[in-house]
């Protein structure tokens, strides 16, 4: 299932980025490859996850299949918001419970010992994918093809707990009583972030995707602080237009970000992309009066968790954020990563349902 367009050279999903009206909202989800779906655990039960992220062809294959499968309006690169660590010199594995990182950052001399890598030097299957990816889609003038990073935050938060975490004990330990050191690490995350996702643009990525999972546990002034001036220095700091000289639009996620909107918003990404504790309607009467204004473009915020209903259930749900992001320059996709148990079913009725509600625009 592909789409064709002959309206305009920009895919569907950057002109909504760029605040396009459309006869309807784009579609895509995050997250949406991966083990939900029978295709990506076939090639799993071959494969562990990094030698899949690191195989450009095997990557290419599982980024494919949400495409194949559901008509998505764009292709995620398939990797991990932590290839950018491992290249930094860190020991990343994925077991059953989540990724592990065997030397996190814990001293200074750790955060001195850190590289800034040449992402084409360390991180070349990335480029590799996504090239591999905009041939493969050459034909397909419709759909976008997007890259992504972890923020500096989100990436210190596994850097230093090592892993998954409950109350990020040793990462805010370290902002209470070392708040120096944890800038020259977020400092130098934040370089290699750009560094890796110029590379991404400039390999064909036509958006990137901003990850900052864990920014949503700190207070306001704590974000100011340790958040804010990394996604403006990055957001600035990014190239403006692909090889081609079409705009790269930046969308932004942080999860649990209801009342750092307004934070969110000063970074000026092109696109906020909202978790499901804030409606839509309520994330424009917040952005209203900030420099996002009521012009910005939102993206989500479907729960992960309604795509375990029964499709009567489902349906209204998606109609619901349909018809609160009506004419509003909205995106639909959920408002965190699809979940291993969901139904496929459920996925296509979403995204059908999303790509035939033309007559309610
Ligand atoms: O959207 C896509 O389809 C692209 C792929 C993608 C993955 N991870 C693949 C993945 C993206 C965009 C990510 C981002 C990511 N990774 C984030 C930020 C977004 C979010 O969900 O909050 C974070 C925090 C991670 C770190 C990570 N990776 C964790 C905590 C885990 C374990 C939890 C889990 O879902 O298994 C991973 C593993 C991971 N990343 C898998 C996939 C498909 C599962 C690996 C497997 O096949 O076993």
């Amino acid at each position: 299932m592909t789409n064709q367009t002959t309206k305009s050279t920009l895919p569907f999903l950057v002109k909504a980025c760029l605040g396009q009206q459309l006869e309807r909202p784009p579609v895509w989800l995050m997250r949406q490859a991966g083990r939900y779906m029978k295709e990506y655990r076939v090639i799993r039960q071959k494969t562990d996850f990094l030698t899949l992220c690191k195989t450009p062809d095997l990557a290419a294959e599982v980024s494919l299949q949400p495409y194949h499968a559901f008509g998505m309006d764009a292709v995620i690169m398939f990797c991990d918001i932590l290839i950018p660590p491992e290249a930094m010199g860190l020991t990343v594995t994925f077991g059953n419970g989540g990724p592990s990182i065997d030397n996190p950052v814990r001293a200074v001399s750790d955060i001195e010992r850190l590289v800034v890598p040449d992402p084409i030097q360390s991180m070349g299957f990335v480029t590799d994918l996504l090239q591999r990816l905009r041939k493969a889609l050459k034909d397909d003038l419709h759909t976008a093809l997007i890259g992504f990073s972890g923020a500096p935050w989100t990436l210190a938060t596994y850097m230093i707990e090592g892993g998954s975490s409950k109350n990020f004990a040793f990462i805010k330990g370290l902002m209470f009583e070392n708040p120096k050191a944890l800038h020259q690490l977020l400092e130098k995350i934040a370089e290699t972030v750009i560094l890796y996702l110029n590379a991404q643009i400039e390999a064909g990525a036509q958006i990137v995707q901003l990850f900052d999972t864990w920014a949503g546990i700190l207070e306001i002034s704590q974000y100011r602080e340790f958040v804010l001036p990394y996604h403006q220095k990055i957001i600035d700091s990014l190239k403006k237009t692909g090889p081609e000289g079409d705009p790269v639009p930046v969308i932004l996620y942080v999860n649990n970000s209801r009342g750092l909107l307004p934070c969110l918003a000063e970074a000026k990404p092109t696109v906020i992309s909202l978790d499901t504790t804030t409606s839509i309607t309520e994330a424009r009467a917040i952005l209203a009066d900030t420099p996002f204004g009521t012009a910005g473009v939102l993206q989500g915020n479907i729960d992960p968790v309604a795509l375990f209903s029964p499709p009567e259930a489902l349906k209204p749900i998606v109609q619901d954020v349909l018809k609160a992001g009506k004419n509003t320059r909205h995106i639909v996709n959920l408002g965190h990563g699809i979940l291993p148990p969901t139904p496929p079913e459920n996925v296509t009725l979403l995204v059908d349902t999303v790509k035939n509600s033309a007559a309610l625009f």
